[in-house]
């Protein structure tokens, strides 16, 4: 069975309340219950995770033993070599969200630290940039098991 390992970064447990004109309505345990819904009828086990602490997100990236890791690196994404290297030492699909379109953004979010180590990027479309990834993951961690 594939298990999916997702990270929300630093102000995501904010979400709902946060700037909803750019990141949304919904809350992060309201995005949770709509990955769990995707990933429970692809037959996935799926584990949530958030933390507003780079050093933590490094930890739990490292210790992780999943078949593919969703993440939202949130602020990280522009300034966190140390989040980038851990995704890079991981062998397995990974997958970058954003749920605003960082490129249509102030300039310092045009530039992702994570995208070149990542297996592919989803932004700009809210909550849904969530489901896609997930999607693409579970996709690409099928089409590995059936070579
Ligand atoms: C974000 C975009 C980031 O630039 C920002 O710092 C976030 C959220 C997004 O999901 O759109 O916190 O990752």
């Amino acid at each position: 069975m594939s298990k999916i390992l997702v990270i929300h970064g630093p102000n995501l447990d904010l979400l709902g309340k946060r700037e909803p004109n750019i990141y949304g309505e919904y809350t992060i345990d309201a995005i949770n219950e709509l990955l769990k819904e995707a990933a429970d009828s692809a037959g996935a086990e799926i584990e949530f995770y958030q933390s507003n602490h780079e050093g933590d997100i490094v930890d739990k990236i490292g210790s992780a033993s999943h078949s593919g890791i969703l993440i939202n690196p949130a602020a990280y994404t522009h300034t966190s070599v140390a989040i980038r290297d851990a995704l890079s030492a991981k062998k397995i699909p990974l997958v970058e969200v954003h749920l605003s379109n960082i490129y249509g953004r102030e300039e310092f979010r045009h530039k992702s630290l994570i995208a070149p180590v990542v297996t592919g990027q989803i932004s700009g479309f809210g909550k849904d940039s969530y489901v896609l990834g997930l999607k693409a993951l579970l996709d690409m961690i099928d089409g590995q098991k059936n070579g």
